[in-house]
């Protein structure tokens, strides 16, 4: 089987990973160069990223015929016609792979757009990795080495040299003021992605996860792979309206505290199973970024999800694919579905877990569950009969609201109302821990308690979906704040 950049091993020493990528693209028909001037890192850099890809790495700088190698080693700028013959080599390395489907990373300065596209004619699914630093940066990367054939007297005619990659050149640049480790994860993570409009941009984020971030005309947002997790969402012109645990974990296959985990393929505890992740394995799971557009402002994710060797072994051992749109803009779109890859049918729960921040939540209302009934979670069964009123907050609170279809209304104190309307739901959850169950938490700040409310789209329990093989359903949330 081919390899994917689900696992990668970023650190060729065995060290723990530090940052975790992944994507959906197969591995060995990426054909990379790592470009930029002398002292950027493109050799250090493209053995690592060639290592956390599985394929193979060549410096270009081994492609040199020996009197270019002569002029460079004596201070003398290489001439357009020195590098003709050594471009046509490095494209054709890059063809070679990509017609034998090895896959290939090379370190190749292509500093001018001119050599960039001799190298795309010969290879024309070739992606540019741009090591991009100030002269300053640059200048001390340079000083510091010995091992090199480069003077660095010569930075500064290659920087007056470099044309940096322009919108229509395949690829990005990555800063190179991280650590090394980083410039890597960054550019295994853009690498894996679809080609991004100017509104989103791929990171490293906290704990070295790897996070979309999201500027569009009509709002803004973060998105962690992990778990595709919203951890943040303000429109343009407003405040958030997410709530976020400061202390929160960012660690791989650790739960983020805060924003929109996404529950799935159970709600809560397992019961077939208690030792099985709380909450299902998706939201622990590095999603990847299938698809990023801007559309009039609104700025469209799409993220997926697919069963894994790990998955399979679970106690829920099925095939599926999920995919999860998010839509950034003056309102928060979310819209997750599973489609049934197995031969038998399948039943799964799920939940789109929105933390709101609320000023305080004793001032808090929510209306939309009136007279509606409901599972009290700190009471057990039997299902209760909620009263004609909207509900109010003066204990910790944890409720499943099973058959309904209503909006969920939340006034905060503050004059701010925000509504959650939804389709394909019919079960809302309502969840606030109070002061000793937050105290417990190691993820959740004693006095954070009074910020949040969880209000939750969810099909659980006895509203859990069941579908046929070959079936999806959509689940969608629409927040308006
Ligand atoms: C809510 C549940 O949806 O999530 C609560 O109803 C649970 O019972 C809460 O405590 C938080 O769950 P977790 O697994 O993120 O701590």
């Amino acid at each position: 089987m081919s390899a994917t950049l689900q696992s990668l091993n970023l650190d060729p020493t065995g060290r723990a990973a530090p940052a975790q990528v992944s994507a959906g693209i197969p591995t060995e028909a990426l054909q990379v160069v790592v470009m930029g001037v002398s002292g950027s890192g493109k050799s250090t850099i493209g053995a690592l990223l060639a290592h956390a890809l599985e394929i193979p790495f060549l410096d270009a700088d081994g492609l040199h015929p020996q009197s270019n190698i002569v002029k460079m080693a004596g201070g003398l700028p290489l001439t357009d016609d020195d590098r003709w013959p050594w471009l046509e080599l490095v494209g054709a390395a890059l063809a070679d792979a990509g017609a034998e489907g090895t896959g290939l990373v090379i370190a190749c300065s292509a500093l001018k757009r001119v050599y960039r596209e001799a190298i795309l004619r010969a290879a024309p699914n070739v992606r540019f990795v741009h090591l991009s630093g100030s002269l300053e940066v640059l200048g001390n990367r340079v000083e510091g080495r010995s091992d090199h054939f480069m003077p660095p007297a010569l930075l500064r005619s290659q920087l007056a040299t470099l044309e940096d990659l322009h919108t229509d050149e395949p690829g990005f640049a990555v800063d190179i003021d991280q650590p090394v480790l980083d410039v890597v994860a960054e550019s295994v993570a853009r690498l894996a992605a679809p080609a991004l409009p100017a509104s989103v941009r791929m990171a490293v984020g906290r704990g070295g996860l790897p996070v979309v971030r999201v500027h569009g005309a009509n709002g803004s947002a973060e998105v962690y792979l992990q778990g595709a997790h919203v951890t943040g969402w303000t429109p343009s012109g407003g405040s958030p309206v997410l709530w976020m645990s400061a202390l929160s974990d960012f660690a791989p296959g650790r739960p983020i505290r805060g924003g929109v985990p996404l529950c799935f393929p159970w709600f809560g505890a397992l019961e077939a199973d208690p030792s099985a992740p709380g909450h299902g394995f998706a939201r622990l799971a590095p999603w990847h970024l299938v698809e990023a557009g801007d559309e009039a402002g609104d700025v469209v994710l799409v993220f997926r999800l697919t069963d894994s060797e790990e998955s399979r072994a679970s106690a829920w051992p099925h095939r599926f694919e999920a995919l999860y749109t998010v839509t950034v803009g003056a309102r928060l779109g979310l819209a997750l579905t599973i489609t049934n890859l197995d031969n038998t049918e399948v039943t799964y729960e799920e939940a789109l877990h929105t933390y709101l921040g609320v000023p305080d939540i004793h001032d808090v209302t929510v209306s939309g569950f009136e007279g509606l009934p409901y599972l009290d979670r700190l009471a057990g069964p039997p299902e209760q009969e909620a009263d004609g009123g909207p509900v109010t907050f003066s204990a910790e609170t944890d409720r499943i609201y099973l058959g309904t279809s209503t909006d969920a209304r939340v006034s905060d104190g503050s004059g701010r109302t925000v509504v959650i309307t939804t389709a394909g739901s019919a079960s809302r959850v309502l969840w606030n821990p109070w002061s000793t169950k937050a105290a417990a938490m190691a993820d959740f700040g004693d006095a954070e308690w009074t910020g949040m409310l969880c209000v939750e789209t969810a099909n659980v329990r006895r509203d859990a979906i069941t579908l046929a093989p070959g079936q999806s359903h959509t689940m969608s949330a629409v927040i308006t704040a």
